[in-house]
């Protein structure tokens, strides 16, 4: 992809599924990387040598978003991929508060406050890209997700929001809606609801992390730079019901 190579790039959720996969794909590109991960951060160190710094941190924390908006400063941010997110999943009259609250901090409240530490940097160079994970659920629903599907439909507005304010400093901000993905999330889900979704599915398989990364990666890229406030579904068609 054209524009990737000694870009500062920072991925949170790194440590598996999408966001792995994505790093590999950047690391690949000769990206330099910020990977951010509340765990599994040793494994990462080993498997990204150069180039790479890894921080342990739990993006939806008040707390550490001064650590991080040092090193988008630091290192002059040019991609920010806001990948981490969480399902606590209920049907609404079992859903808790805490429930809820964790899931829209870390899904949408993260993505809000990341963002704007960075398009702060990127506006002083005016260039920049903001990548958001959304979910093909934001645009149906999803049984049992509540909170999860309120969160990311959350993150498309803001996504389409963030264009319209930032497009004047060229910054680009796109989604991507994923699908089911075969990640530890989606590994998490009961398998007689899997079994319904592989039957609707007109692929006919459930999709697998690299095939998001080489989406994040296109619009990451200079051959997307007309491209923004876009939700591209990645879901094998799973959007057709
Ligand atoms: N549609 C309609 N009714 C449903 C249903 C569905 N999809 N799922 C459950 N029900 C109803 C049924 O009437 C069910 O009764 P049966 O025993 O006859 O099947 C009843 O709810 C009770 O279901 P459970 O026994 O599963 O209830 P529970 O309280 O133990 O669990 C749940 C509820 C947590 C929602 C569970 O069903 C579940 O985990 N569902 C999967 C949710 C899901 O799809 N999550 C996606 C995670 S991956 C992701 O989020 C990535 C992405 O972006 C797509």
């Amino acid at each position: 992809m054209q524009g990737l190579a000694d870009k500062f790039v920072v991925i949170t959720g790194a440590g598996s599924g999408i966001g792995l996969a994505t790093a590999r794909r950047f690391y690949a590109e000769g990206s330099r990387l910020l990977l951010i991960d509340i765990s599994q951060t040793e494994g990462l160190k080993k498997a990204f040598p150069e180039r790479t710094h890894v921080m342990q941190a739990d993006v939806s924390d008040p707390k550490q978003w001064i650590e991080i908006e040092a090193m988008f400063r630091q290192q002059s941010i040019d991609v920010l991929i806001n990948n981490a997110g969480i399902t606590r999943d209920a049907k609404l009259e079992k859903m808790t508060e805490d429930q809820w609250q964790a899931v829209i901090n870390v899904n949408l409240t993260a993505v809000f406050k990341l963002s704007q530490m960075a398009a702060i940097v990127m506006r002083e160079k005016g260039a920049g890209v903001i990548l958001n994970a959304a979910s093909v659920v934001a645009h149906y629903g999803n049984y049992g997700q509540a909170n999860y599907a309120a969160s990311k439909a959350g993150v498309i507005a803001l996504t389409k929001t963030l264009a319209k304010e930032l497009g004047p400093y060229g910054i680009r901000v796109n989604a991507i809606a994923p699908g089911f993905i075969e990640t530890p999330m989606v590994a998490q889900v009961p398998e007689k609801v899997l079994e319904k979704v592989r039957q609707k599915l007109p692929l006919g398989r459930m999709g697998q992390p690299e095939e998001v990364a080489s989406v994040y990666a296109f619009l990451a890229s200079d051959n997307a730079r007309y491209i923004t406030a876009t939700v591209i579904n990645v879901d094998g068609g799973l959007i057709l019901g």
